[in-house]
């Protein structure tokens, strides 16, 4: 099945996660709120080192039904196992309590907890249509959209505080992230979920969180964006994020920096330490920075044609330097390349879930095919497909 899969609508995805909630729960819920997963056209593994990255929102969201309480009861459902309907209170929902999708779907409420925000109980019934584990932040998804809903039902104010509300709410998430589910992630996601507008690509400064809209129209180029999701498998909160996370931050203390954004001369830096593995780490992220700037300026230029070269370049360095790719993923890229991308990359974490291609509009189901019949070819299981386009940011959908 090469047909790339479609995203819900608003109505769609909010009619069965209502239908979901009122299976459980027995009444209607207060609102649906939906959250975007994310693809990143490039800046991967910079934003724990202060660096910029180029994330677009899905039109693929997670949806969250949720009800408000008056105690502080909280009762969770998703659409995987809607038999089992998780059931704790607030002090449940904290670091060293819960682990795995509860984690993520309940987190937000400890963190805005946590931020001095009064919250009450809530039940939440969660659907999605991000592909999951499939490096595109399903987990994200669900934590910015019952955010999302929270902050609206309890009346916090965030999102109706424009973005300086939404950044701050992002924050929550990344601490629901880091410090409930456990996964010592950098934060792109949750601004991209949160912060990004329609149509556009949002550059994300992570030296102080702040963002920059980039018009973002492929369709007006004559292209698309093909995301192929591996379907290796890929889990974040396995060691291996967290080692080159410690890499770096050992690499720019013994280069006598806050963060490895701040080498200005790489020569200089990687003459500098004395360990092969930490120079490959420092020149991955000082050249991965740059490249952003790069793609920028060409995207800014009206040359969005001409960035193949930067993706490829960043495929490369994420591969040989960063070493975060996988069979699965060099494959893919390959192949979409034979087939005609004008360039492509692993996007997200890495050690399996997405790749990406930057191919001519109306080629997406020969590149598909190419690309299935590689991963045939290797035996694995068919990947699969979407179409990215720059949808919007976290919102209430019903
Ligand atoms: C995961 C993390 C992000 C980011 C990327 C790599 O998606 O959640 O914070 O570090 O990996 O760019």
């Amino acid at each position: 099945m090469t047909e790339p899969q479609p995203a819900w609508s608003d109505e769609g995805g909010a009619a069965r996660t209502r239908a979901l909630f009122e299976a459980a729960f027995g009444e209607a819920p207060d609102g649906v709120w939906a959250a975007p997963g994310r693809v990143n056209l490039i800046g991967e593994h910079v934003d724990y080192n202060g660096g910029l990255c180029l994330p677009i929102a899905l039109p693929h969201r997670t949806f969250v039904a949720l009800r408000r309480r008056e105690d502080d009861v909280v009762r969770l459902v998703s659409a995987l196992a809607p038999q089992n309907v998780w059931t704790g209170t607030l002090e449940n929902v904290a670091p060293g309590r819960v682990s795995s999708w509860v984690a993520y779907a309940g987190g937000p409420a400890w963190a805005l907890g946590e931020d001095g925000f009064a919250l009450g109980g809530f039940d939440a019934a969660i659907d999605s249509c991000v592909p999951l584990g499939a490096g595109l932040s399903s987990s994200a998804a669900i934590e910015c959209a019952v955010g999302a809903a929270l902050d609206e039902v309890f009346g916090l104010g965030l999102l109706a505080a424009g973005d300086a509300g939404r950044a701050r709410l992002a924050a929550a998430c990344v601490r629901a992230e880091n410090d409930v589910a456990g996964a010592p992630t950098g934060g792109m996601d949750q601004a991209a979920s949160l912060r990004c507008t329609a149509g556009s690509a949002l550059l994300l400064d992570t030296v102080d969180a702040s963002v920059t809209q980039v018009p973002f129209d492929l369709a007006a180029a004559g292209l698309e964006l093909l995301v192929i999701d591996t379907r290796a498998e890929h889990a974040l909160v396995d060691g291996q994020y967290a080692a080159r996370r410690a890499t770096c931050h050992a690499a720019a203390e013994a280069l006598g920096v806050g963060t490895l954004r701040e080498v200005t001369d790489l020569d200089a830096a990687l003459a500098a330490l004395d360990d092969d593995v930490a120079r490959r780490r420092v020149r991955h992220v000082v050249t991965e920075i740059a490249r952003v700037v790069e793609f920028t300026d060409l995207v800014r230029a009206g040359r969005v044609r001409d960035v193949g070269p930067l993706l490829d370049a960043s495929h490369e360095s994420l591969r040989a330097d960063y070493e975060v790719s996988c069979a699965e993923l060099d494959v893919a890229v390959a192949a979409a390349r034979d087939a005609g991308a004008l360039g492509a990359r692993m996007t997200g974490g890495g050690f399996g879930g997405s790749a990406i291609a930057l191919i001519e509009a109306a080629s997406a189901g020969a590149v598909a095919e190419a690309v299935a019949n590689a991963f045939a070819d290797h035996g694995w299981a068919e990947p699969g497909f979407l179409i990215a386009v720059a949808g919007p940011a976290a919102a209430r959908v019903a």
